[in-house]
């Protein structure tokens, strides 16, 4: 055997003993069911596994198979979404359950080319499914893996570069072994989010010091290199909350949008609002300011509440129907799914 295959044999063998010595209890490590699995691996994209389990746990009780998912109303996905962000991937989540359950017969596709065929399923997600559900020997490739190899082995390609992509997952189909794909790739995950962290790993009780490049170079800090860093856009939201005795005025958001399906309020940024129009009262002096960062995106938010007197609540009713607003019971608003700057909003609210 080449000495680079027994080094390759080695690191594998090495990750899965690690992952058997730290087992984690995890609910979709207990099954093969491919739907339950990409349940799992959709809710922890962009998520921790501690803020994802409660999801896991009310999505798998609410929808034990891909009909009762394919067969629930949107709202009612998106509503169960509440909180976890990037709704793109329950909108996605729920579309690809209708086309499994109606055009595929309710058969899970099951194989990694047919999985990438589904919407909101890329490559670490599919090699996730395809070999913890069907034993195929596809790595799975994240900023985990990226870290965990490159100090492993010594890599300075870049990792937002397409060429440090292509290397690293050469590497890593290389290492995944062929009997126990699965194994591995949860290994890698958990050795990448528990052992080998970002900040101040703990290299001295590492079991494979002795042979990681980085370790035993004095550069672990500097591994991964990460040269193009994300643009962060800043947006301004001017919100209006505008009440009416038990009525609020919220706006459903339409496609094109992070946020598209999900409900907040009219606001200056693409909906000026002729408050002049609807009412002579003016809105608060002081608007609430909220903060809320996602990844790609800062939002500077304010909130400024305007409450309508109860005889003009004919006109505020067809004002909304002109302008595609909608007319909200106050007891109604905890059914809408809507984003986390809305629902921290409201929190603070005493409704
Ligand atoms: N992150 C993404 N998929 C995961 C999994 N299956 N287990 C733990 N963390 C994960």
């Amino acid at each position: 055997m080449d000495p680079k295959t027994s080094d390759y044999q080695a690191f594998s063998a090495h990750i899965i003993s690690w992952y058997r010595a730290n087992p984690r209890e995890l609910p979709w490590r207990g099954t093969t069911d491919p739907y339950k699995i990409w349940l799992s691996e959709i809710i922890l994209q962009q998520t921790r596994v501690a803020q994802g389990l409660p999801y896991y746990y009310a999505f798998t009780e609410a929808y034990p198979t891909v009909r009762d998912l394919a067969l629930a109303p949107e709202s009612e996905v998106l509503r169960l979404w509440q909180g976890l962000g990037y709704y793109s991937r329950a909108r996605n989540l729920h579309s690809c359950a209708k086309y499994i359950w109606n055009e595929l017969a309710g058969r899970f596709p099951d194989n990694y080319q047919a999985l990438l065929l589904l919407k909101g399923v890329g490559s670490y997600t599919a090699a996730a499914i395809s070999s913890f559900a069907f034993g195929e020997a596809k790595a799975v490739v994240d900023g985990n893996v990226f870290r965990v190899l490159s100090r492993y082995f010594g890599i300075e390609t870049d990792i937002s570069s397409g060429k440090g992509k292509k290397e690293f997952e050469g590497l890593a189909n290389e290492l995944i072994p062929r009997n126990n794909p699965g194994e591995f790739n949860q290994a890698m995950m958990d050795f990448g989010s528990r052992q080998c962290v970002p900040k101040n790993p703990d290299c001295e009780s590492c079991p494979i010091h002795s042979t990681c490049f980085a370790f035993q170079n004095g550069i672990v800090k500097e591994l991964p290199v990460k040269i193009n860093k994300v643009k962060v856009k800043e947006r301004n939201l001017h919100y209006y909350v505008i009440r009416c005795g038990e009525h609020w005025v919220w706006k459903k958001r339409t496609a094109g949008d992070i946020w598209e399906g999900l409900h907040d309020f009219p606001n200056s940024e693409n909906h000026p609002v002729p408050i002049d129009q609807i009412s002579e009262n003016s809105p608060s002096l002081f608007p609430k300011k909220y903060r809320h960062i996602l990844s790609h995106q800062k939002l500077n938010a304010s909130f400024s509440e305007l409450e309508i007197p109860r005889e003009n609540y004919p006109e505020l009713s067809q004002w909304c129907e002109n302008e595609g607003y909608l007319l909200v019971a106050e007891s109604e608003i905890d059914y809408l799914a809507k984003p986390k700057l809305i629902v921290n909003f409201l929190n603070d609210q005493e409704i």
